[in-house]
């Protein structure tokens, strides 16, 4: 058995974070200039049955075995074990490791889980159809916050624009005309985990508020979808504007990210929004081609962390 690397990409919410929980639709894109890869080899030395886990950049280093059931790497890993129905494979080990920032908002869990499940079934001698990746890493994401809608794992499994209904089919649709998006980083950690059970403590409190906050922004995915296949880059923009002053409403934003989203629009561009679960982690500006450089130079001067050009296209 030979040795088998696979990587999955990062992404964005362009529209539709956190009402997608809720049944409203979403688009995602995947994020190429950023990933997670696992890389599984045979462990000669160890007896058949023998996983061995590391992900240094978590400083985890250990047997499979020795790792908490619902430890989301364990989870990724006997998930697939458990769907290719092997209870005893050859030993092997696998390494984990991203260059897409942790609790972000970048979908760093989602990639994990798909590298690891490519590399792992990949390795075992069965290629698995992206459906069945996706169910399976929409199990792990369960794990990670315990109501995803699914959009995360499905646009990492993808790797395409998606329009997202909680339940139903994904759909991928064209992008006539490219357009950059610079995404810019608070450097506050900030899991998807907890935004997600604010919001839901929120909505429990006041559902007549969130649920007309939920079809808003569920409107404007609507109105973006046409926007984004007919290349209306500047009803774009706005409608990013108007996602974000309703995640502002749903409490979801902080200073660090109204900061840049604000920083951002006074030099220029067409919209801008947090993405993602929020109260830190990343925000995104869209802006025309020639403005990226000094959007993202922008962005680090106003206290960015990190700053990520990248193309929309099909
Ligand atoms: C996280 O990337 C997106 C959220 O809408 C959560 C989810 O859809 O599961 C905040």
């Amino acid at each position: 058995m030979s040795k088998i690397a696979k990587t999955a990409p990062g992404k964005i919410i362009l529209f539709g974070e956190h009402a997608v929980v809720y049944g409203q639709p979403a688009i995602a894109v995947p994020v190429t200039q950023v990933q997670a890869k696992a890389i599984v080899s045979p462990d000669i030395h160890a007896d058949p049955g023998s996983i061995r886990i590391e992900a240094p950049q978590i400083e985890l280093k250990s047997p499979l075995a020795d790792l908490a059931i619902d430890d989301a790497l364990a989870l990724a890993v006997t998930l697939t074990l458990k769907y290719l129905e092997i209870t005893r494979p050859p030993a092997f080990k696998l390494k984990v490791t991203s260059t897409i920032p942790l609790a972000a908002g970048l979908g760093s869990g989602a990639a994990v889980s798909v590298s690891v499940i490519r590399a792992v079934s990949e390795f075992l001698g069965q290629v698995l159809d992206n459906e069945t990746v996706n169910t399976l890493a929409y199990e792990v994401e369960k794990l990670h916050h315990g109501t995803p809608s699914g959009i995360d794992n499905t646009v990492v499994t993808y790797a395409q624009p998606v329009y997202f209904v909680r339940g139903q089919t994904m759909e991928t649709f064209a992008v006539s005309r490219d357009f950059t998006i610079v995404i810019g980083d608070t450097g506050v950690f900030s899991p998807t985990s907890s935004t997600v059970g604010d919001v839901r403590s929120g909505w429990e409190a006041s559902q007549e508020k969130y649920d007309l906050l939920f079809e808003n922004i569920g409107t404007l995915s609507q109105k973006a979808r046409p926007a984004i296949e007919q290349g209306e880059t500047e009803v774009l923009g706005e409608l990013m504007n108007a996602n974000h002053a309703h995640l502002v409403k749903m409490g979801v934003s902080c200073p660090e990210l109204d900061s840049l989203v604000q920083v951002a629009r006074d030099a220029g561009a067409l919209g801008a929004k947090l993405s993602g679960g929020g109260r830190g982690g990343n925000m995104i500006t869209l802006v025309r081609p020639d403005d990226a450089d000094a959007m993202a130079r922008t962005l680090t001067e106003a206290g960015a962390t990190n700053t990520i050009i990248t193309r929309v296209g099909t």
